[in-house]
């Protein structure tokens, strides 16, 4: 059984993060979502992965992501030349597939507790293709399943406008040989892609057997600012401590990470929460659910319940950030001047709450 993770397309919810980075590099307690994925395969047993890749983030992907052998797999990279959809995906990647069966993942999805059990049941039960399905009470912005009575999918409808079941398709995906047929032959949606739901209801219609497995656990698309915040939680909750750097007069609570390098004083650091490589923490109080990445400056501020990327400073600052998702090289600090003005340069597409 092979891998095939999509890590293209456009990513434009999470502007302006993705007008410069792939939106599966974003990191999630320090971590790229995408290196979730790849692990979740490689942990149920599935170290052969194609990486679908778009000409604008490719090679930022290829770089971080390597040739596989930092997670004991072997990644085979495929250009789509356009986010023609995520079947599109699956065609564009029928060599490397070779007929085999496979799992798709979509390269922003993340799941709690992995993939293993759903792997298992489809390596050993028989059946064409298996959907993974999460209760929600509004799963409109998300491929839809019905299902019949004895539980078997009856209709997968993309983004539907009106409810018609509560069940979302998750973006982890388990076919057999059937679904190159089923590629071959569906046509573009009004949105002009090859729809991964329109391939499923392909299967269905011919009368295969596609089985649907109802998820208990957590499963997050990480598309979204909100997304991602759950994401960090979901992670930062269940983090093992570790002090890789240093400490001088300041407190730490709770689930902390230090990475090499990180300097902590005159602070307070209340956890869960991970502060990365080289980072510089002084004079503040970094709060639960937040995750600062390598290289970054936290000077005479609170923060909490955010992500910080790479090399980013916030500094004198008056005011707690929370809840905010906060890009690489980005500074914050007070402005001189008096103080009821602000004074912001702002790439398109920021959202700034105040
Ligand atoms: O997350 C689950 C949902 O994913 C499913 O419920 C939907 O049925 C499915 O269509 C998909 O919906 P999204 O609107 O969230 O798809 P998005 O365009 O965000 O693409 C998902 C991932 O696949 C993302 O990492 C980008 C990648 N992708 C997408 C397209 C359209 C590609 O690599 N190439 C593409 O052409």
């Amino acid at each position: 059984m092979k891998g095939l993770v999509l890590s293209g397309g456009k990513g434009t919810r999470l502007r302006p993060l993705t007008y410069t980075g792939a939106k599966q590099l974003v990191p999630v307690a320090n971590k790229p979502v995408l290196f979730y994925a790849l692990e979740d395969l490689v942990e149920a047993g599935v170290p052969e992965i194609g990486i679908v890749i778009s000409p604008e983030t490719g090679e930022q992907v290829k770089q971080e992501t390597g040739d596989g052998s930092k997670f004991g797999a072997r990644f085979t990279y495929i250009m789509q030349p356009q986010p023609l959809g995520i079947a599109h995906g699956i065609k564009i990647a029928q060599d490397f597939l070779g007929g085999e069966p496979f799992i798709l993942f979509l390269g922003d999805n993340f799941i709690r507790g992995g993939i293993v059990p759903q792997v298992n049941a489809f390596r050993h039960q028989a059946m064409d293709a298996q959907i993974i399905l999460y209760e929600m009470n509004d799963p409109s912005s998300m491929g839809v399943a019905v299902l019949n009575g004895d539980g078997r999918v009856e209709r997968v409808v993309e983004k539907p406008k009106q409810f018609i079941s509560p069940y979302a398709v998750i973006g982890i995906y388990m076919f057999g040989a059937s679904v190159f047929d089923a590629v071959n032959n569906i046509k573009p949606s009004a949105r002009g892609e090859l729809e991964i739901t329109d391939t499923i209801q392909y299967l269905v219609d011919k009368g295969l057997n596609v089985r649907a497995h109802k998820l208990t656990d957590k499963w997050v698309d990480t598309g979204r600012i909100g997304d991602m915040l759950e994401a960090n939680r979901l992670v930062l909750d269940v983090m093992e401590p570790k002090l890789d750097g240093t400490l001088d007069n300041s407190i730490l609570e709770g689930r902390v990470v230090l990475e090499e390098g990180a300097r902590v004083s005159n602070s307070k650091i209340r956890g869960p929460a991970i502060i990365g490589k080289r980072t510089v923490v002084e004079n503040a109080f970094v709060g639960p659910y937040t995750a600062i990445h390598h290289g970054c400056t936290i000077r005479n501020c609170e923060i909490e319940h955010s992500i910080v990327l790479e090399n980013s400073r916030l500094e004198d600052l008056h005011t707690r950030v929370a809840d905010s998702l906060i890009g690489r090289n980005v500074q914050i600090k007070r402005a001189e001047g008096p103080t009821k003005t602000i004074r912001l340069m702002l790439g398109d597409f920021s959202q700034v709450g105040i």
